[in-house]
């Protein structure tokens, strides 16, 4: 069989992480100090799939800054330009010169999954299958594409049904043969004016081409909300092992799994793990809770943060009550207001949120 491909899917709008999508591409936002986007590209890569297209849309600078020509991952990455977000089987479309012949592995920039693709590949790569789909047992299938299975087999896909005929639920990796762009060339746009990826595999069904799937029993999540990427920021903290590159002064205590990046300050403080600190980040007089993950060339002073995530160059000083559950962006100041009368003192972006105790 032909050497497989991957196809990461990095553009789109990421309306529901507004407002930090209006500046940033969702696949950047990190877990656990990495972007979601990074995790997709090791995935790919200990699979064996080395050659990889990213598709990136209005975010190309940024996705391509970050990732560059994937050598420090050991991979080959290709960057596919959608001049519109028009659907995930109109990713595919855009891609076909891209990948040709080859059997491909897609995966969805903002998916993650905690166990890795390995062993699926490998099945794919051996087996017959026209196409291999992962599915999951989730709660709120509506959200997703859903599976309908009869006698076990995969019968029917349907984007996000008022009524699901089951909470088996599309995970956003999937592997396909050539084939498939017989599929993508004849379906239509939907009702959301997507051309649908469940459309083309529904396609390939109703052809009789085979259409295997498998049920995956680990962690999986979609980090295309703020609630969904604290949980995965959650989960992958707890999986790490501690580690101190960067400076505890001896007021200070840390307790659990707590790593604190390379030139990271911790000044008279707690933290408390699972927790990680980034980069050039100051942590002062500050106490830092469970599953928070600050990143790179911020501070934290005179305050407190749990359950968070705070992106690079943010700054947090001062405050009476502790901030958490909270996704923090980039260059944010949440300081003591220093005028009269007292008041909140904001400057919020559109789509804002702000939780006052
Ligand atoms: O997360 C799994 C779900 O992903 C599946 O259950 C659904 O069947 C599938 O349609 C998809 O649903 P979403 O509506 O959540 O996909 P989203 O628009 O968030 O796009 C997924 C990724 O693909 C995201 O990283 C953005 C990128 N993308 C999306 C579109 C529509 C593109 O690169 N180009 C596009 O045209």
């Amino acid at each position: 069989m032909a050497t497989l491909k991957g196809l990461i899917l990095s553009g789109g709008k990421g309306t529901r992480l507004r407002p930090l999508t209006y500046t940033g591409a969702k696949q950047l936002v990190p877990v656990a100090n990495k972007p979601v986007l990074f995790y997709a590209i090791e995935d790919l890569v200990e699979a064996g799939v080395t050659d990889i297209g990213i598709v990136v849309g209005d975010t190309r600078e940024q996705v391509m800054a970050a990732v560059g020509d994937g050598s420090r991952f050991g991979a080959r990455v290709t960057y596919i330009h959608q001049e519109q977000p028009l659907g995930l089987a109109h990713a595919v479309l855009v891609s076909e010169p891209f990948l040709g012949n080859s059997p491909f592995v897609m995966f969805l920039g903002d998916n993650f999954l905690l166990e890795g693709i390995s062993g699926y590949v490998e099945e794919f790569r051996r087996g017959e299958a026209d196409a291999l789909v992962l599915l999951h047992r989730v709660p709120n299938p509506t959200e997703f594409g859903v599976a309908e299975l009869v006698d076990g087999r995969l019968v029917r896909l349907i984007e996000r049904p008022k009524e699901p005929p089951s909470d088996l639920v599309i995970v956003g990796i999937y592997m396909f043969r050539p084939v498939v762009f017989e599929a993508v060339h004849n379906i239509r746009p939907s009702w959301r004016g997507e051309l649908e990826i469940t459309d083309a595999i529904q396609f390939l069904i109703d052809r009789g081409h085979a259409v295997d799937y498998r049920v995956i029993n680990g962690y999986w999540i979609d980090t295309g909300k703020k609630d969904d990427l604290l949980d995965a920021n959650r989960v992958v903290l707890e999986t790490l092992e501690p580690r101190v590159e960067g400076f505890v002064d001896g007021q200070s205590r840390l307790y659990g799994k707590v790593i604190v990046e390379k030139d990271a300050q911790i000044i008279n403080s707690v933290v408390r793990g699972p927790a990680i600190i980034g980069e050039r980040t100051k942590i002062i007089n500050a106490y830092i809770g469970p599953f928070t993950s600050i990143y790179h060339d911020c501070l934290v002073e005179r305050a407190e943060v749990e359950h968070s995530i705070v992106l690079e160059f943010s700054r947090i000083q001062d405050l009476d009550h502790r901030v958490a559950d909270s996704l923090i962006g980039r260059y944010v100041e949440i300081t003591r207001s220093p005028t009269k009368p007292k008041a909140y003192n904001l400057m919020l972006g559109d789509h804002s949120r702000v939780g006052v105790v």
